[in-house]
């Protein structure tokens, strides 16, 4: 990030923290720039679709701002110690999780990737994420924990326990699909990928992509029975405030897991499981298989019981849920 960009971050960090006027002077005093380039800034911010106020003898006040996803704007409310504090943002990529890949290695750990549009969204099992202009939060989380492969799965988990809480204590009450789909009303409104990068001992580094669906009116005829949005579900929350909230909810679980206490996280997996205690069908590369879940294992691994091969635990798949006939 440029330097007039990190001082547009600051300037909008100090405002927002102000309920009063701030003035150019301070503000001048604080960056060690001239009044004119402070100045300058704001025109800038205001061009850019903030609304800040002038008062002569007074100073800038901040009144409100756009909804947009600039790295300037998510940093001045970003209130965690290293997830989130560089983000690189863009008005469209083909996919944040395929840039992250390409940065991660220069990257220091926690530095978010975030477009407005991506097109080429990616899912799981090679499919498409829809991810229209303007409608979600397309982000890439660039972690580095040094941890064996075999691990990382549970770095899904982490992502869909923190994107769960956040939306619920925003005040919409959400249900995880392990491993990685979250539910509103039945909807998938988030999904998660997660990719890693590494050898077979040790993991270099891990792409947590978050996908969800905010503002969108609509969804193309093929996803509409299954996909919904925050919207459409009756919720008008800002993307920049879930934005906040996801990363230090993230920033928080991920620090417990580092630090050896998963309890919490899978407390939230377990008591907001949209599978347990439910007939399922589980779809591997190869075979579908009709089973019972019994739980979310400590590692994060999905417990059932399937049909004709007894209790087993899962590392991966895709369940979709039997509706009772
Ligand atoms: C899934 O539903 O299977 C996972 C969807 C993950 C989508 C997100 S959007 C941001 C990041 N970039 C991608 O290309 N995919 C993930």
């Amino acid at each position: 990030m440029e330097k007039k960009e990190r001082i547009n971050a600051a300037i909008l960090k100090i405002l927002r923290s102000q309920e009063g006027y701030v003035s150019g002077e301070r503000l001048s005093r604080f960056f060690s720039i001239s009044r004119a380039a402070v100045h300058k800034r704001i025109v800038s911010l205001r061009e850019a679709g903030y609304e800040l106020e002038s008062v002569t003898k007074k100073g800038y006040r901040f009144l409100s701002y756009p909804d947009v996803v600039h790295a300037a704007l998510l940093l001045s409310g970003v209130e965690t110690s290293y997830i989130g504090k560089e983000i690189l943002s863009f008005e469209e990529l083909d996919s944040t999780n395929s840039y992250a890949k390409k940065v991660a290695s220069e990257c220091s750990e926690g530095t978010v990737v975030i477009a407005d549009a991506q097109t080429k969204g990616r899912g799981r099992r090679g499919r498409d994420f829809h991810s229209a202009k303007g409608e979600g939060i397309f982000c890439s989380v660039i972690l580095k924990p040094a941890i064996s492969p075999g691990r990382a799965v549970f770095m899904t988990a982490i992502a869909a326990a923190a994107v769960s809480v956040t939306l619920s204590d925003l005040g919409a009450d959400t249900r995880i699909k392990w491993p990685n789909d979250i539910l509103l009303n039945g909807k998938k409104i988030a999904g998660i990928l997660t990719e890693m990068s590494g050898d077979i001992e040790r993991v270099d580094h891990v792409i947590v992509g978050i996908g969800l669906n905010v503002g969108n009116p609509v969804f193309p005829d093929e996803l509409m029975a299954t996909a919904s949005s925050l919207k459409m579900e009756g919720y008008d929350f800002s993307r920049q405030e879930i934005f906040w909230k996801l990363i230090r909810n993230l920033e928080e679980m991920y620090e417990d897991y580092l630090g050896g206490d998963r309890q919490r996280i899978l407390e939230i997996l377990r008591t907001r499981s949209a599978v347990i205690g439910k007939e399922v069908f589980i779809y591997t590369e190869q075979e579908k298989k009709s089973a019972f879940v019994l739980d979310i294992a400590e590692d994060g691994s999905l417990l059932a019981d399937i049909e004709g091969e007894g209790r087993k635990k899962l590392n991966f798949g895709e369940i979709s849920i039997r509706e009772k006939v």
